[in-house]
């Protein structure tokens, strides 16, 4: 099974539960510049907002894909809303990309708001998350 992991984050939040998540599914987490090498079973995407969007560099990133993708698989952080599901999941409407139910979410620290987030907490609960829907992904083949 081909995992990858690829996330944007301005400020750290996200990357943090980016290599939570890689480490645990034994792959590398890369920034949403490295385009995905070759057809991917499994692409756990990462994103949060900024002024209620995802950053540009993950719709082109989103819009560059040119290889089979299983099902991506949303992970975010944010300081008020709950996800970056809704955002995300247009872009890969546009493209067909099939898009997992699951995701996981969590807080990430803004100015006074949520300090210290994603915490150790977070991206244990990120790490388990990851490696339960690998797990999954492998019992249904
Ligand atoms: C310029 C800017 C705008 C933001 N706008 C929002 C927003 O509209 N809604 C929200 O929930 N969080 C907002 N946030 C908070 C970020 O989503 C939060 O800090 C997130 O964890 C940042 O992730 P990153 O460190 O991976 O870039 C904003 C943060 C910044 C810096």
């Amino acid at each position: 099974m081909k995992v990858a992991v690829r996330y944007f984050s301005r400020g750290g939040n996200t990357k943090k539960l980016a290599e939570a998540i890689a480490e645990a599914v034994g792959v590398k987490a890369e920034t949403v510049e490295k385009p995905l090498e070759g057809d991917t079973d499994i692409l756990f995407l990462g994103s949060s907002v900024y002024a209620y969007g995802v950053d540009k560099a993950v719709k082109t990133f989103v819009g560059s894909i040119d290889v089979t993708v299983g099902k991506v698989v949303n992970f975010s952080t944010a300081a008020l809303i709950k996800s970056t599901y809704k955002q995300v999941s247009k872009l890969l409407a546009a493209k067909n990309i099939p898009f997992a139910e699951e995701e996981f979410a969590c807080r990430g620290s803004f100015a006074n708001l949520h300090s210290g987030r994603p915490n150790e907490e977070d991206c244990a609960q990120a790490a388990e998350f990851a490696r339960q829907i690998v797990a999954k992904s492998e019992a249904a083949q």
